[in-house]
């Protein structure tokens, strides 16, 4: 991931100076050859065609290329700052305070290629990188050391989850996706990759497990007087108590109900 620049760029200066060369001996004597139009330039060194939300910018690289420093943050929150969906969403709040955009949206990709490629390591990279920026007085450096000794010895055992992982705290991020209300900590890498929350070796427990209620939260109205009056009775079982999910509950589906088949909301 860290070389693939380094490789572009060694490609891409082969590619200018056999595509100059072409240009140069095959039109001996041609009009303009061996001085290349700016536009010619640009074409040349075109590493792949933009993104088609970007494509409008095809004729101003300077949109987000700035000479020797190259593709700069600044230039992207120019046009990105005020982006309400991705600051009010709570996995990509954090774009808030990022300062650094291209580890995560590639671009020249081609127009039918995904923009956005999420990775959770890099989240730790920038935050690092932003500490030691940070990290002028000596205070700064005791945290950074601090950092780097938890990086090297990482959080207890996580399995699934790269040791740049590790570090992040999963539930600023992801507590609103959390399917088990809680009930099963806020520690989310303790079971959880990053790639896909689905966890493939997981078998649910059998279904005449008496143990619901320690996996899962009722919803409100068990909680009130539908219960009592609907849950209850649709169920036939009229003296359960709530936390005794297993006589009315399967484990297809909540609204498998046991003895009774598949309830229909409203
Ligand atoms: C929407 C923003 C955007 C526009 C517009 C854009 N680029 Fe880029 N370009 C990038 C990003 C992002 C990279 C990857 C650089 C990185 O990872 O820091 C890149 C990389 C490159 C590279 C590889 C070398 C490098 O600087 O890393 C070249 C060469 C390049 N662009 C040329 C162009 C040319 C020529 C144009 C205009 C036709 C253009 N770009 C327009 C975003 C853009
Ligand atoms: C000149 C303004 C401008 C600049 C500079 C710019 N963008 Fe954009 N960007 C846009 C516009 C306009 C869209 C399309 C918006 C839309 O569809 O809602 C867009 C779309 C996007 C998208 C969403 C793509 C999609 O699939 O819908 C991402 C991600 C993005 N830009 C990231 C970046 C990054 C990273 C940079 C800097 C390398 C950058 N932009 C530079 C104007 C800009
Ligand atoms: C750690 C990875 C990461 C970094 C760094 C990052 N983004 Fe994003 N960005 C994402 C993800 C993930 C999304 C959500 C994409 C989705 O839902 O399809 C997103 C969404 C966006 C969108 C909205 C795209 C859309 O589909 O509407 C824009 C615009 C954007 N980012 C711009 C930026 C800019 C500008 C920066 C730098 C200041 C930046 N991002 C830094 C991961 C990142
Ligand atoms: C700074 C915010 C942030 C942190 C911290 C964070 N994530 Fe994410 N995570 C995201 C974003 C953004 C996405 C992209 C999907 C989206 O926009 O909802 C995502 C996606 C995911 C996905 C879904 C992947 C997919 O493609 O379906 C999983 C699983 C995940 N994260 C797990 C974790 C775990 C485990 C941790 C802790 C080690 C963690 N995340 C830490 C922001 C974060
Ligand atoms: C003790 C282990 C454990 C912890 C901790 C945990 N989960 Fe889960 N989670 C599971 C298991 C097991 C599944 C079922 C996976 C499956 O069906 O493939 C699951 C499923 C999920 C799913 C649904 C996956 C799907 O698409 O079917 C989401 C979303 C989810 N968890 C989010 C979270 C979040 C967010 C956190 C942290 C706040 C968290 N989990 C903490 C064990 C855990
Ligand atoms: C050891 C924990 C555990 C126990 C015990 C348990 N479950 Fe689950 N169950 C899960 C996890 C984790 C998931 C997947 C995440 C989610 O959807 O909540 C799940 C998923 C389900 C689903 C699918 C939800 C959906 O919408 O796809 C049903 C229905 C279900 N369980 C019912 C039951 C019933 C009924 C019992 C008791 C007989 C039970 N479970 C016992 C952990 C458990
Ligand atoms: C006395 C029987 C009974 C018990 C005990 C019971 N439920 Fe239910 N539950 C029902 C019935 C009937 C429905 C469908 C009709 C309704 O919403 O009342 C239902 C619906 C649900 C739904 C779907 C709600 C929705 O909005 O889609 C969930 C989730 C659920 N129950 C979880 C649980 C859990 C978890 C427990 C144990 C902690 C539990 N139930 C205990 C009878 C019961």
């Amino acid at each position: 991931m860290k070389l693939w620049p380094q490789i572009l760029a060694a490609a891409l200066v082969t590619l200018v100076l056999f595509g100059a060369f072409y240009l140069a001996s095959s039109h001996p004597g041609g009009e303009g050859a061996g001085v290349l139009s700016k536009a010619a330039w640009q074409r040349m060194a075109l590493p792949g065609e933009l993104s088609q939300a970007h494509a409008f910018l095809s004729h101003n690289c300077a949109a987000c290329h700035t000479s020797v420093t190259g593709v700069q943050p600044a230039n992207c929150i120019v046009c990105h700052a005020n982006d309400e969906s991705i600051l009010q969403r709570q996995p990509t709040s954090f774009h808030s305070s990022i300062g650094s955009c291209t580890e995560c949206h590639l671009e020249h990709q081609g127009s039918d290629h995904r923009q956005t490629e999420m990775d959770h390591a890099v989240l730790t990279r920038i935050g690092l990188r932003q500490l030691n920026e940070k990290a002028a007085d000596s205070e700064q450096k005791l945290l950074r050391g601090q950092l780097a000794s938890w990086s090297a010895i990482g959080k207890p055992p996580h399995a699934r989850i790269s040791s740049d992982e590790a570090l992040l705290n999963c539930a600023t991020c992801h507590s609103n996706d959390d399917r088990h209300f809680k009930l099963f900590g806020q520690d989310c890498a303790q079971c959880h990759a990053t790639d896909r929350w689905t966890i493939p070796e997981f078998q649910h427990p059998s279904p005449s497990s008496t143990d619901c209620a320690q996996c899962h939260q009722a919803p409100p109205s068990h909680y009130m007087m539908h219960f009592k009056m609907i849950s209850a009775r649709v169920a036939g079982q009229p003296h359960a108590d709530v936390t005794q999910c297993f006589l009315c509950h399967q484990t297809t589906s909540w609204n498998d109900i046991r003895n009774v088949g598949w309830y229909k909301h409203h």
